[in-house]
């Protein structure tokens, strides 16, 4: 009988904060398990517990201030959940329900849209649509969304269930593979104010080219790009590239090349798993 995910506290960890949370919790566990004496013990496991509890009560925490999720994206989170995640299902071959962006980065998202006053957003890398709807909750009136998406069956999924929601039916969903879409939307004239990056790491540096290669730059003149998983779980300043994940080796040199860019400005911030923003330096 197949297994129903029903809350994220059934994922596994994939920030860096939920890491440290599981790594400390293991050793607590080990700690109470052996025979230390009982003064060592005791001292150990006072720092232990105090650092596990600070590291793991932290999103519950940061979640509980934050503002809640509108219904529709409490419903789209439930209902993604829910999908058939366990066993050989076509969806597991590639996708998984930790690739769900979820509240606070949701909200976040949803505020810098607000405070950007941004009207045209690109996110790249879909999913089941959560991150999309809670920036197309922050659109105007007459804001749009599109959104580029490879996989067929989630793209279909999103599709029909932003549809049902009024902020949801202003995103435009572009299938097949990102670069296409890209060159595509070029085509069209169009540009964003607020780009979001969230689909495959080895992509984003094309994607990142293409937004802001000149004339008729998909990037806005004063546009913002935000680029998801940056600190790719840890892995990328806590080992050796050689043994770092291929995903995290493209992490790795994507964050290098932005850095180094000429043209750009950039900051990382640790919120989840790595948010980056990147913005065309501006001439005085
Ligand atoms: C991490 S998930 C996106 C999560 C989503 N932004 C959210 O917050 O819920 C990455 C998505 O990118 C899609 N993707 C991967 N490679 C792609 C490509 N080359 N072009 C377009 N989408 C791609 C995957 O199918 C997957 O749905």
């Amino acid at each position: 009988m197949e297994t129903i995910i029903r809350d994220q506290t059934q994922l596994r960890p994939v920030t860096p904060q939920a890491h440290i949370s599981f790594e400390l919790s293991r050793a607590l566990d080990l700690l109470n398990n052996i025979d230390l004496s009982s003064d060592l013990k005791e001292q150990l496991l006072t720092h232990l517990n105090k650092a596990s509890r600070i590291s793991a009560q932290m999103e519950t925490y940061l979640s509980s201030v934050t503002q809640p999720p509108s219904e529709c994206l409490r419903d789209l989170e439930r209902a993604t959940l829910a999908l058939p995640w366990q066993g050989d299902s076509d969806l597991a071959r590639t996708l998984e329900p930790e690739m769900l962006s979820g509240h606070l980065e949701g909200q976040f998202l949803k505020q810098l849209v607000r405070f950007t006053k941004a009207t045209s957003l690109l996110e790249i890398g879909l999913f089941t649509g959560y991150s999309a709807l809670a920036m197309a909750e922050g659109l105007p009136e007459n804001g749009k969304l599109v959104a580029c998406e490879l996989d067929e069956t989630i793209a279909d999924f999103a599709e029909s269930y932003l549809q049902q929601c009024a902020a949801g039916r202003k995103v435009d969903i572009r299938r097949g593979k990102a670069d296409e879409s890209l060159e595509q939307l070029r085509s069209e004239g169009q540009s964003f104010d607020l780009v979001f990056i969230d689909a495959d790491k080895p992509g984003y540096r094309k994607y990142l080219d293409q937004l802001i290669s000149q004339p008729n730059s998909l990037l806005a003149d004063q546009g913002l790009i935000v680029v998801d998983n940056t600190l790719y779980q840890g892995e990328i300043y806590t080992k050796p590239l050689e043994e770092m994940s291929e995903n995290a080796q493209a992490i790795y040199h994507f964050n290098e090349y932005v850095r180094t860019h000429p043209e750009l400005e950039v900051v990382l911030l640790p919120i989840r798993d790595g948010v980056m923003f990147i913005s065309r330096k501006q001439r005085s």
